[in-house]
């Protein structure tokens, strides 16, 4: 399957003033890289503060003013660049983010969703949308603050994919809903594949990444550690040692918890960010770039220590 989405290389800082006026930059991300081909779910998968959302709102150029990115992103084959971006969001390219604050507050669910076209078509299109996360047609003429959080994230979806897009980013779209409604939009993620969409799904629930996706991306501290096609993770053929922390800190897994915690933002690290947390670490983990890429059998890995085969 084509790549619909390539980030290579990326990385992206932020300028920011301490009291005093101090100026300051910190990394956020380093060296990230990411594929998504049309037709697949690939899920990205890290713990808080790892650059998911920072990632989701680069692709689609909602980035803020403080924020200095560099490295390529292409999205069908064609680099994109900011005039690219503003074009396609909202219609090719979808966003369904993390906070149900980008919802318009001032505007009523259906006007919202129909972006001021007033024709029977997209009034059919709307209330098709809302039908299919159980939204029936009085949400239409509600406004947001007269949502629960649930159905505010259902809207959400229902905003985004109504145009039939080739590229779905979700950012943590699951948080607040039942398993039901949960369980459809997983499942509309796989439809949306299916008809030959790229969907990036963003979660720090590995559980749910398996449940869906083709593919994980392992996202530690502002960069990409692994990515593996799902069936890795229970043949046990994962390569990176904090995949495999993640995968035992399942509850079917022991819930073997992982000692120490990612370091925060700005902490940029030489080497490899994990190297203080990992029981397999050597010498030149603590030092230098980050560990190059290397083949695995299902996927690649950045970690000097993994030497071929399942065991690390
Ligand atoms: N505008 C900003 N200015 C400065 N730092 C920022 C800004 N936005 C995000 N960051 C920092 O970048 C890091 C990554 O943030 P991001 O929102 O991408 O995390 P995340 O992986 O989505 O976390 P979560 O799972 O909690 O949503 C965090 O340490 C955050 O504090
Ligand atoms: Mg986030």
């Amino acid at each position: 399957m084509n790549p619909i989405l390539e980030v290579e290389h990326f990385n992206l800082s932020f300028t920011q003033y301490d009291r005093g006026s101090r100026r300051r930059q910190f990394t956020a991300i380093r060296d990230l890289n990411l594929t998504v081909r049309a037709g697949e779910v690939a899920a990205v998968v890290g713990s808080s503060g790892s650059g998911k959302s920072l990632l989701a709102h680069a692709v689609l150029g909602l980035l803020p003013y403080n924020a200095a990115p560099s490295g390529t992103i292409r999205y069908a084959g064609e680099e994109l660049t900011s005039e690219r971006v503003a074009a396609l969001r909202g219609r090719e390219m979808v966003l369904i983010p993390q906070g149900v604050s980008w919802l318009d507050p001032l505007m009523q669910v259906g006007p919202q969703l129909r972006r001021g076209d007033r024709s029977p078509a997209a009034r059919q299109r709307s209330a098709a949308a809302l039908g299919r996360y159980g939204l029936g047609p009085e949400t239409e003429t509600l406004y947001p603050f007269e949502l629960s959080g649930g159905m505010a994230r259902r809207v959400l979806m229902a905003c985004a994919v109504q145009e039939n897009p080739r590229l779905v980013v979700a950012d943590e779209p699951t948080p607040g809903l039942d398993p039901t409604a949960a369980g459809r939009m997983l499942g509309h993620f796989r439809e949306l594949a299916e008809g030959g969409a790229g969907v990036l799904f963003i979660t720090h629930d590995l559980e749910l990444a398996l449940a869906v996706a083709h593919r994980v991306t392992v996202f530690y501290a502002g960069t990409t550690v692994e990515e593996v096609a799902v069936d890795a993770f229970s043949s046990g053929q994962l390569a990176h040692p904090y995949t495999r922390a993640l995968w035992d800190a399942l509850p079917q897994n022991g819930f073997t918890p992982l000692p120490g915690a990612q370091p925060g933002p700005g902490e940029v690290l030489d080497g490899c960010p994990f190297a203080p947390r990992c029981p397999h670490c050597r010498p030149e983990c603590r030092s230098g770039a980050l560990p190059p890429w290397r083949e695995t059998p299902l996927g690649r890995v950045r970690c000097h220590a993994w030497e071929g085969g399942d065991a690390l």
